[in-house]
């Protein structure tokens, strides 16, 4: 019912858009031809205000289509709703402490850059732990991480909370060596004493439970928007006429058939078409359920911010946007890209970029 009103009104307002442009088309172009006759002039105004008209007519048809098979992003995260800012304070600091690593050199922000015009991620193929070792897996981004609903490149959590302490002591990344020497090297620190106490006045206690909400509470705050989604709000003439055509082409090639929704992924995992391309020694979600269905089963990721966050895939093996693009047609597209093309995904998906970082 309520789409059939939204599709009613979404038709007045489009009817209205061309009636008003074509209402404006006609006055401009009489009340200059009353001023100056030149012929020539007049015909070079009336293309002008026609191709005006298509293009606000195919930005019309194609915000619709956006806005019902993607969406843009709600103002926070589920699960925000008890973020308080001192819990978001404390979040913060602990993702930035150095201290809470084996040999005091790493934090959860060395991988994750946030600041300036950094993107969530460290831009490595893949990142060296606190004591250099190398890890297989390429970092994603930390931003909008709290709308995913699969975590990890295999999916293995699937809330923030459940994952806020596997980075401290995970080999390959901080290296400590257990949950507690984590909570005795916080007590050890009285810098942390007035942050717990503010980010949790009724219980203060520096415990795993009070870390994990105060760490999921800031990756929730860790919000990027973007052009795109000015345009699926309605900002219609935002976006260029390449922009255009390559959000077109996203929606026909079936690119959301796996990136989907206000993510444009994050939410489902997928089988690897063309496994031989890929480090043939991770086998993605079987290494978790053991299920040899699931071999090289991996997160499908959110596209957003994607054009800051080279190199890519699980492995961080292609560096080149054109080539990542390119590699889709090895997955179930509804036809193959060509080269022109995947210059116009490319200028689409600058769009979904944060709109404080520079492209
Ligand atoms: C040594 C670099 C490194 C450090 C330090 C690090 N991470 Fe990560 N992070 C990664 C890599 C690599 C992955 C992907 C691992 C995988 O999928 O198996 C990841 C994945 C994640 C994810 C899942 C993202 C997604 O979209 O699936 C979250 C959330 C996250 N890290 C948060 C943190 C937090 C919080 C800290 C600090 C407590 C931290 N990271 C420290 C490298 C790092
Ligand atoms: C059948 C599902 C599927 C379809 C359809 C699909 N993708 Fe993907 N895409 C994936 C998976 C899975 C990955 C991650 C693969 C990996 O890490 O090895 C991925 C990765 C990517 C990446 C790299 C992102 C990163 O951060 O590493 C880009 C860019 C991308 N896809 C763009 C597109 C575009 C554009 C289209 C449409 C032309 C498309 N994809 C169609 C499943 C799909």
């Amino acid at each position: 019912m309520r789409s059939v009103v939204a599709k009613r009104v979404n038709d007045a307002l489009n009817f209205l858009i061309h009636f008003f442009l074509t209402l404006t088309f006609v006055c401009f172009s009489n009340c200059k031809e009353f001023k100056n006759s030149n012929n020539e002039n007049y015909q070079f105004q009336h293309l002008i205000s026609i191709q005006f008209i298509n293009d606000i007519s195919f930005a019309s048809d194609l915000q619709q289509r956006a806005k019902n098979q993607l969406g843009s992003l709600p103002n926070s995260p589920p699960g925000s709703e008890d973020d308080t800012e001192a819990k978001i304070k404390l979040g913060n600091k602990l993702f930035r402490d150095i201290n809470l690593s084996a040999n005091q050199i790493q934090a959860c922000v060395t991988c994750h850059p946030i600041d300036g015009r950094s993107a969530g991620m460290d831009r490595q193929t893949t990142p060296r732990g606190t004591f250099g070792q190398l890890g297989k897996r390429n970092t994603p981004t930390i931003f909008n991480v709290g709308y995913n609903s699969v975590l990890f490149w295999d999916g293995r959590r699937n809330s923030l909370y459940d994952q806020a302490i596997d980075p401290f002591i995970n080999p390959m990344e901080m290296s400590l060596s257990s949950e507690s020497e984590l909570i005795q090297k916080i007590q050890n620190d009285p810098s942390y004493s007035e942050y717990f106490a503010n980010a949790f006045p009724s219980n203060p206690n520096i415990n795993l439970h009070n870390v994990k909400l105060s760490i999921s509470a800031f990756e929730r705050s860790l919000v990027s928007k973007s052009k795109f989604d000015d345009f699926v709000l309605g900002n219609l003439l935002i976006f260029n006429r390449q922009e255009l055509d390559g959000l077109n082409i996203f929606l026909d090639v079936g690119c959301t058939n796996c990136h989907s929704g206000y993510l444009l992924g994050g939410n489902h995992l997928s089988k690897l078409e063309s496994v031989s391309l890929y480090n043939p020694n991770d086998f993605g979600k079987f290494e978790v359920t053991g299920d040899s269905n699931d071999r090289y089963v991996f997160k499908i990721p959110s596209l957003r911010n994607v054009t800051l966050t080279q190199p890519y895939f699980h492995d961080g093996s292609v560096t080149s946007l054109k080539e990542t693009i390119g590699r889709m047609n090895e997955f179930k597209l509804n036809r193959r890209l060509t080269s022109s093309e995947i210059d116009l995904l490319i200028v689409f998906l600058k769009t979904l970029s944060d709109k404080t970082k520079s492209n």
